[in-house]
């Protein structure tokens, strides 16, 4: 899969790329690149947002400057998907993220200050999404959201069987995961649930599919 992220702060990305499991995919299952709204931008002096039509505080992406990234990489808007990270979309769930790690290519489109100028959302974007019902300063932390979430779900990425059994997958039927413990197996008189500590499998199964439905009611 091939991930294109759009942005102002490429460098922002080394720590992402260096952590498992993104630093596990890259150069095998995930090709991600960075590209610069400033270095395509044809106004002058590398402007890439302006002041809101109508007044107001804050700057606009542009859609000029947009559209001038999208040209220069894909001599177009590209027929893949082109999500718009902001909070006014559709908010990211599992279920959105295996989606989108079913797609062979992707492109993240990052703003900053007030936003995108609408009509990149309206004709640039195939998708908005947020990342929760918060505002953020940028779309750079969503953007690793994003490709960390999509990364976890690339083969190779996690070690076997890890990847599987977790809050919201089909195996816990999209509840939340059951708690985990290790050593010590007592701690100030905490103690390990002793169905974990009794070697029954079987048994073991069984509570952790209680206590994932239990917690999942909430
Ligand atoms: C300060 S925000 C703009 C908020 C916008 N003026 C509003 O009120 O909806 C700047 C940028 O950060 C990103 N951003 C902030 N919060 C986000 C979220 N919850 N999900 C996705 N992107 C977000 C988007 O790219 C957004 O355009």
């Amino acid at each position: 899969m091939r991930i294109d992220v759009f942005t102002l702060v490429p460098h922002a990305y080394a720590w992402l790329t260096e952590q498992r499991p993104v630093a596990a995919v890259l150069g095998s299952e995930l090709e991600l690149r960075l590209f610069n709204y400033r270095e395509t931008t044809p106004l002058r002096a590398g402007q890439i947002d302006d002041e809101p039509y109508g007044g107001g505080a804050g700057m606009v992406l542009r859609v000029d400057a947009v559209a001038a990234a999208l040209d220069a990489v894909y001599g177009g808007t590209p027929d893949h998907r082109v999500v718009a990270l902001t909070p006014q979309g559709r908010q990211l769930t599992q279920a959105i993220v295996e989606e989108l790690a079913r797609e062979d290519e992707l492109t993240l489109l990052s703003a900053r200050f007030e936003g995108f100028d609408e009509r990149i959302v309206q004709h640039l974007a195939s998708d908005a999404i947020s990342v929760g019902p918060y505002v953020l300063s940028n779309g750079d932390l969503p953007a690793m959201v994003l490709v960390d979430a999509i990364a976890r779900r690339l083969p190779g990425a996690l070690s076997e069987g890890s990847g599987e059994w977790e809050s919201f997958s089909d195996e816990l039927e999209g509840g939340l995961e059951y708690p985990h413990y290790t050593r010590p197996a007592e701690f100030r008189g905490w103690t390990v649930p002793d169905v974990l500590l009794s070697g029954n499998h079987k048994q073991i199964e069984g509570w952790r599919r209680e206590q994932s439905r239990a917690r999942s009611l909430h």
